[in-house]
């Protein structure tokens, strides 16, 4: 059928023109629309940032708070969306939740969005960014056998989420800057990655012109693999294994340089990182930060570091150019905001929420043909069909 070669997981294929985000792993630079990722971590807020990703330029003070208001203003979720959640044990996997629900949100919501007209595009994405931390905080409390209930619109949009995830059922909420701050740098810092696994799915799933709340359930299920955003999962989970362990670090980076061990050292890493990911070089410091201005010791964090520095020097690491990615700290800090650990990938999709959103109104707009890669066949040539007796 003429296609004679194939690139097993797109290492060399473009996909798309995009003018979301540039990155060049060989030298570690990120930036979104042009910006440095270093300098929106440091002056912009998260909402200020979606808004930048998914229509172009930073939004004058006014535009932001009419962006902020229009949120505020859809972000309730229909109660049968409670029976759904109710549904589920509450052992099920949040990331499994959060897909179904962001599914279910089109049955409530169902009228279709017309790409062409700015003001359907524009209702359609303020009505996810509202609802989707209800769904995450709704997800958590269900797991942790409190009300469902609201935050409150007069906090901005990371304070208001924590306080949706943690505020007592007697309404009680401390909001803390300090935590408000390190939230929002970090969903900042995953906003947008350009074609990773779970974006390139939410635009080959709405390549088929499937609406953008189902697009976005199917990346849900990309992120949620451990190669890709379940890593800040398994990395936590791999350093509490190491701590239990005894804390020989040593013997765990045999473990992951041994090819016939199935382990990888979690958190390290990256498809197109050649170098370090500048992500992660901010995360370090603000784990650092956020731990100390918060007055927590976590001893996974040292063992982290000790892990770190040990693979930097180790001639297996260095020579395959495998260094931290954004998920090997990240995990302490949302520990020590109190974040469980099941938590840390929706955690994660909430930041990546403004890419996919982003990436999905390009792709469309662009007008791109529908997503159908091509294969070269290896099976049976053609074979006369065996009656089942016969077989
Ligand atoms: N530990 C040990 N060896 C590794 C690791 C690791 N974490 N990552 C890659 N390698 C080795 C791999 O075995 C291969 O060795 P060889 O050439 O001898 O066969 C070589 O390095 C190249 O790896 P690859 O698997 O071909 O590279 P890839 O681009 O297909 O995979 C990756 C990239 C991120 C999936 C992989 O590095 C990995 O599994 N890392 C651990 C999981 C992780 O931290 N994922 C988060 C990625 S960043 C955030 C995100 O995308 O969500």
């Amino acid at each position: 059928n003429g296609i004679t070669t194939i690139d097993p997981g797109y290492k060399n294929t473009g996909s798309c023109e995009s003018a979301i985000t540039f990155l060049n792993g060989e030298e570690g630079v990120l930036r979104y629309r042009g910006y440095a990722i270093e300098e929106l971590a440091e002056k912009a807020d998260f909402l200020e940032v979606a808004y930048l990703l998914i229509f172009g330029e930073l939004p004058s003070k006014d535009r932001l708070a009419k962006f902020h208001s229009d949120i505020k203003a859809q972000s309730h979720v229909d109660e049968d969306v409670k029976k759904i959640l109710d549904g589920f044990p509450k052992s099920a996997h949040p990331m499994g939740v959060l897909s179904s629900l962001t599914s279910a949100l089109v049955a409530f919501n169902p009228t279709s969005v017309n790409v062409d007209n700015d003001e359907d595009m524009y209702k359609a994405i303020v009505k996810i960014l509202a609802k989707f931390p209800v769904l995450i905080a709704w997800t958590y409390r269900k797991r942790a056998g409190l009300p469902l209930d609201y935050g409150d619109d007069s906090l901005g949009y990371v304070d208001n989420f924590l306080k949706m995830m943690f505020k007592k059922p007697n309404g009680e909420y401390a909001s803390d800057k300090k935590v408000v701050d390190a939230l929002d740098k970090l969903l900042i810092l995953h906003a947008d990655h350009e074609q990773n696994c779970s974006t390139s799915t939410v635009r080959i799933v709405g390549s088929s012109h499937a609406g953008l709340f189902a697009s976005l359930s199917a990346g849900i299920n990309a992120l949620w693999g451990p190669l890709h955003g379940g890593a800040n999962q398994a990395v936590i989970e791999m350093l509490e294994a190491i701590k239990e362990d005894g804390g020989d670090t040593h013997k765990f980076m045999n473990k992951a340089k041994d090819k016939e061990d199935p382990f990888r050292l979690m958190g390290f890493g990256h498809r197109v990182y050649k170098n370090f990911d500048p992500r992660a070089k901010i995360i370090k410091k603000s784990a650092d930060d956020v731990l100390d201005s918060l007055g927590i010791e976590d001893p996974v964090l040292d063992i982290a570091k000790g892990l770190e520095k040990e693979a930097l020097e180790d001639s297996y690491f260095v020579d395959r150019k495998l260094y931290p990615n954004v998920d090997f700290y990240s995990g302490i800090i949302y520990r020590a905001l109190g974040i469980p650990t099941e938590m840390f990938t929706p955690m994660f999709a909430l930041g990546r929420l403004p890419g996919w959103i982003a990436q999905w109104r390009e792709m469309r707009l662009r007008k791109e043909p529908i997503g159908r890669p091509r294969q070269v066949y290896i099976g049976e040539t053609l074979r006369s069909f065996t009656p089942i007796e016969k077989r």
